[in-house]
């Protein structure tokens, strides 16, 4: 998909049927699909290489890096949003908006900036956020890594740097106060 490639209507994967072979070998185990539906979103260190976070909505179960691509924003705590018919999660940190089904940046464009009323569009900045494979086996969910070569922007975020940044601060506010003279 192009970079500026306009967002199409609904295209969101959805989660496979519940099944009873075993899991593939190169997945990796998350816990009880009861316990991820109850808690809404978990987050877990997969492989000892990645945080993931897993998520529960609307009935689907999906698996994305766990930090923003963006900045490393914490997503585990962002909202769940429709824009143009596709389920994004909103980062808390500066509001960015990624398709939960893809793992695409979408961001508001205008065609025309004299023109009134503004009309504007949700536009794909393309794949930003590494989207992972959730599998579930008789009530188990796993989680397989996209192991897709190509670089990802969210990978930066996957580094050891990274990882041992405490998740819970966020990005500190300039305050610029005004002092009567
Ligand atoms: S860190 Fe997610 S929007 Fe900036």
């Amino acid at each position: 998909m192009s970079s500026e490639e306009e967002t199409s209507q609904a295209s969101s994967s959805s989660t496979p049927p519940p099944s009873s072979s075993p899991p593939a070998p190169s997945s990796h185990f998350i816990g009880k699909k009861d316990d991820i539906v109850k808690a809404g979103r978990v987050t877990k260190l997969v492989n000892g290489c990645r945080d993931v976070l897993v998520l529960y909505h609307q009935g689907q179960l999906h698996a994305m890096d766990m930090r923003c691509y963006h900045s490393g924003g914490t997503l585990q705590h962002g909202d769940i949003e429709e824009f143009n018919g596709r389920l994004c999660i909103v980062c808390p940190w500066h509001k960015y908006k990624i398709t939960l089904a893809e793992g695409e940046g979408l961001y508001q464009a205008v065609d025309d900036p004299t023109a009134r009323p503004l009309r504007t569009h949700w536009r794909s900045k393309g794949v930003k956020q590494r989207i992972h494979k959730i599998t579930e086996v008789n009530g188990d969910v796993y989680v397989t890594l996209n192991d897709c070569a190509e670089t990802i922007e969210s990978d930066t975020y996957q580094t050891e740097r990274y990882r041992s940044v405490p998740l819970k601060a966020q990005p500190k506010l300039k305050l610029s106060i005004q002092l009567d003279s």
